[in-house]
């Protein structure tokens, strides 16, 4: 294997100290590039660019070219594993993912199987291991899931949802049935991402988005009893090296002290936690990895370098920050004010150090 020549991601996960903090972008490929508006045009849609593991690449890599960047992150989605369980992933012009077959009933969830993931999501390993050959060692990649409660309010809501009154329903009348599919998940999504580490992915992040719409003791049983499945499951060391785990459950607030106990390296927190809260509820006993509220990126460069110098204080100082937003860059923002955002990381965080 080639030798990895900038670890300051894999080294800060893990809470070790570096000479500045390192930094990536969740969603740092996608529409608001142009350069991948054009690749996306060239592959027709949205799986289709997935299922490609050459133009996955491509995409993977489009970031990296424009930004001093700090890691990669596998080009894919977190509904690749229900479409793998048989429900059938399309997305709708405008409308985001939707399902040909949601799971809403207990009789649907009864039939819901474990699938050989080398079998259906060979594509997405076929795409881990073409970025590795790719970025020849020049930054680690991270690979990813959804967590089985995020992934499962697509899986019973049938798409994009804001009350998520199908899946609350289920975990209120047929508790069981629903621990039941998200087992399920858990168990795929567990032999999915031991799959990408084999096929080298260095870091693993899990998604939950839409964790804290749940009440804490559902969270605890339905968001977080699932994510720690997964996480006791995987592959922790591969290539002589440790392979990092970051949970993000977006908004999760104090329930950030619940999600240390996992075991898991680094957290995920979004902007409606200031870093310094976040490292008083985890006693510094993990990595954080965020915080900037993405609509900054909206703002004038002075503004986008005083969020980024707010940011690197709010942690303050010592190992285990990793820099990122709260949640995914948004379409509308013009790639020119990314790079003031990674150029003022550079510039700024290494008095942190
Ligand atoms: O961060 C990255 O660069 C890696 C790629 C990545 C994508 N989706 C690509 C994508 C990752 C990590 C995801 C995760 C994901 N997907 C989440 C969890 C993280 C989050 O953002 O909260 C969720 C909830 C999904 C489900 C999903 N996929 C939705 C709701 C949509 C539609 C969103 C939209 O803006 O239309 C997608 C499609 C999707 N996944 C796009 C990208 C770049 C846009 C597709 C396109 O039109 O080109």
């Amino acid at each position: 294997m080639t030798e990895l020549k900038n670890d300051l991601l894999l080294k800060a996960l893990l809470r070790e100290p570096t000479e500045r903090t390192p930094l990536w972008i969740m969603r740092q490929a996608g529409r608001y590039l142009p350069e991948y508006r054009e690749v996306r045009a060239q592959a027709g849609d949205f799986m289709s660019l997935c299922r490609n593991p050459e133009l996955a690449c491509e995409v993977t890599m489009q970031p990296l070219r424009r930004y001093k960047l700090d890691a990669a992150i596998l080009f894919s989605d977190i509904l690749t594993v229900p479409d793998a369980l048989g429900l059938g992933l399309y997305f709708e012009a405008g409308e985001g993912p939707k399902f040909e077959r949601p799971v809403q009933s207990t009789a649907q969830i009864g039939k819901l199987a474990v699938p050989d993931v080398s079998e259906t999501l060979g594509y997405v390993f076929d795409a881990v291991r073409t970025i590795r050959r790719e970025l020849d060692g020049q930054v680690p990649l991270i690979g990813f899931a959804g967590s089985p409660w995020t992934v499962g309010t697509y899986m019973v809501e049938g798409g994009s949802s804001r009350e998520f009154p199908i899946i609350k329903g289920l975990a209120a009348e047929a508790p069981a049935a629903l621990d039941s599919m998200l087992d399920i998940v858990a168990r795929t999504t567990t032999e999915y991402l031991n799959a990408q580490v084999e096929a080298g992915a260095q870091a693993i992040m899990i998604f939950d988005t839409w964790g804290s719409a749940l009440e804490r003791d559902d969270y605890l049983r339905f968001s977080l009893a699932p994510m720690q499945k997964i996480v006791d499951g995987l592959t922790r060391q591969n290539e002589g090296r440790r392979i990092p785990v970051i949970l993000f459950t977006k908004g999760a607030g104090v329930l950030l002290k619940d999600m240390v106990a996992t075991g898991c390296d680094a957290l995920g927190v979004d902007w409606t936690t200031s870093l310094a809260d976040a490292r008083q509820y985890t006693g510094d006993k993990v990595a954080l990895q965020g915080n900037l509220d993405p609509a900054t990126l909206r703002e004038s460069p002075e503004v986008i370098r005083q969020g980024v110098a707010d940011t690197l204080a709010s942690y303050g100082k010592g190992p285990g920050h990793v820099f990122n937003l709260g949640h995914g860059v948004t379409p509308d923002i013009d790639p020119d004010h990314v790079a003031v955002l990674v150029d003022a990381v550079h510039e700024l965080s290494p008095q942190y150090h």
